[in-house]
């Protein structure tokens, strides 16, 4: 499958579209029209169901240490800029960019790729922004153009070494950015921070300034006291949050997948420091096996361990669960979910204000007699285990998901084409989103055959019928095979189609999307075969 083949269904279906289009859109924000609203909804509420609501808290989990309790949260958006210096992303939550001077465009300087080339005496860095194959095909035709060399000369240009990043070249005046036709108009690299900033209150001062969150995270850390004093819930447990995030990305690209605005579906597993390991591994294998059983298939999903190298400031380890999405390079992976051991780097920061040695200190900030303020919030946020009458500061285990990539990885799985026959036995091209049933838009479409012999009405007593209990849509426009046509691209897994035998036996036709199996059930039936075909019974 093209990319470009599922962003166009996208948009006919109703999927996803680009924001405020109609002014010319806006780089890095999304809408979810309304197939994507129901879609995005049922990947959360799968999320919540099997990580929370439907968590039995009695007995342990296939794979885990033991039983553990989940609750959730839902907190602000906007949160005290404090929350931000303690967590580490005031000071840290930085990418590189380099501008470049001749096309007036911003890279990320990570996400600059280049070879080293010479020709005809001179030696440089020709960069492009595709990694791969594309990659090498890129920096050749820019390197051929810039020498003023045709294709057949392709042997006169003497290649250095593969594609690398940008970050290993040190002299920017031997670089030929992106989309530059001179050497050297790339700037240094320079820092900047991923947090939206906005103003509190009608005085726009710097005293003013907060930030819109990048992470839903710090709400729980932050309320990890106010759980325990208002629930009863006791080590080991998780609390689950699911918001929008919002990051200033420097090159938001490849559909949903880098945005500037998303939403994230996050756990902080709070445990005893000794047992951290073991419930880290659990974390990871069961999140793995969310997506699997949800129908990503294995040979485009991985869980790829961390070197010590790639870990977060704040994790002592740290697994990603990834998705080969079709607009990455042969080989190459997109993060889905991070599973991390965070230790207790969050809590501790919030209540000392201490960050972890490894990373670069917070300035000191001095009060007015030169005393260090206190940077954390002093409050005390340990726990107290009355049955070891122990008190210690909890580790956590953190999987972190986005909503938006999940959706887009189940769109990228679902897209699917075949060959069926049209009415008259003529093999047509079909477009199908094979999604699984827990997260397609509708259950099901009730047809009539025809508008006419009293079918629509049947159709709609059944169609009322489903209604209370799934989501369904009824159609009674246009030829009943254009109106499978549409619902095989929304991904519906069932059409119930009333006929002409249905007004002699009271039987309807009922078809399974992807393997267009036909069979008949009574008509007052209908709800109990879809909730058994829904759950997989049937
Ligand atoms: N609290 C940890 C944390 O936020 P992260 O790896 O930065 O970790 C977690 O983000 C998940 O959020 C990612 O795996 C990804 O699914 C999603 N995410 C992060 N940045 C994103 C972006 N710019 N656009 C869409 N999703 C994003």
């Amino acid at each position: 499958m093209e990319m470009d083949q599922l962003v166009a269904l996208c948009k006919r279906r109703g999927f996803l579209f680009q924001s405020s289009e109609i002014y010319g859109g806006l780089n890095g924000f999304w809408d979810y029209g309304p197939m994507g609203v129901e879609l995005k909804r049922n990947v959360r509420e799968a999320w919540w169901r099997d990580m929370v609501t439907a968590h039995n808290e009695q007995t342990a989990p296939a794979g885990a240490p033991g039983p553990y309790e989940m609750t959730g949260l839902d907190c602000a958006i906007i949160m005290h800029p404090q929350v931000w210096k303690c967590s580490g992303h005031y000071d840290l939550f930085h990418d590189f960019m380099v501008d470049c001077r001749e096309s007036k465009h911003r890279y990320r300087h990570d996400q600059v790729w280049g070879r080293w080339v010479e020709a005809r005496g001179q030696r440089f860095f020709v960069t492009t922004e595709a990694l791969g194959h594309e990659g090498l095909e890129e920096t050749e035709q820019r390197a051929l153009k810039f020498f003023g060399l045709r294709a057949k000369n392709a042997d006169e240009l003497v290649w250095d070494g593969p594609l690398v990043s940008l970050t290993t070249v040190d002299d920017s005046a031997k670089v030929l950015g992106p989309e530059a036709k001179a050497l050297g108009s790339l700037t240094e690299p320079r820092e900047f921070n991923l947090m939206f900033k906005t103003y509190i209150g009608a005085l726009g001062g710097e005293e003013s300034a907060a930030f819109l969150r990048p992470e839903t995270a710090q709400g729980i850390f932050v309320n990890f006291k106010n759980v325990l004093d208002s629930t009863r819930v006791r080590l080991p447990f998780g609390i689950a949050q699911v918001g929008k995030s919002f990051r200033n990305e420097i090159t938001p690209r490849n559909f949903t997948f880098r945005s500037r605005e998303f939403e994230q579906m996050e756990i902080e597993f709070f445990c005893r420091p000794g047992e951290s390991p073991e419930w880290y591994r659990y974390w990871r294998d069961r999140r793995f096996r969310w997506y699997v059983e949800l129908g990503l298939s294995s040979d485009r999903l991985r869980l790829r361990d961390h070197e010590a190298a790639e870990l977060s400031h704040y994790s002592t380890g740290t697994a990603d669960i990834e998705y080969a999405f079709p607009f990455m390079a042969q080989g190459e992976f997109g993060e889905l979910e991070g599973i991390a051991h965070r230790g207790d780097f969050d809590l501790r920061s919030h209540m000392e204000g201490k960050l972890d040695p490894k990373t670069r200190p917070l300035e000191v900030e001095k009060d007015e007699h030169g005393q260090p303020r206190h940077r954390g919030s002093g409050r005390d946020l340990s726990y107290f285990d009355a049955d070891t009458k122990e008190r210690f500061i909890p580790h956590v285990i953190e999987p972190s998901a986005g909503a938006d990539r999940a959706t887009l990885a189940f769109l990228c799985e679902a897209y699917c084409e075949d060959e069926v026959p049209d009415e008259n036995g003529k093999p047509t091209k079909r477009t199908l989103m094979k999604f699984h049933p827990r997260l397609a838009p509708y259950k099901a479409a009730v047809f009539p055959l025809v508008r006419k012999d009293g079918m629509p009405e049947v159709a709609q007593a059944i169609y009322a019928e489903l209604k209370p209990h799934f989501n369904v849509f009824y159609d009674e426009k246009s030829a009943a095979g254009r109106r499978y046509r549409r619902q095989d691209e929304i991904g519906t897994p069932y059409c119930i189609t009333v006929d002409g035998q249905t007004l002699t036996d009271g039987t309807v036709t009922v078809r399974d999307r992807d393997s267009l199996r036909q069979w008949r059930v009574p008509k007052d039936a209908c709800v109990d075969e879809i909730r058994r075909l829904l759950a997989g019974e049937l």
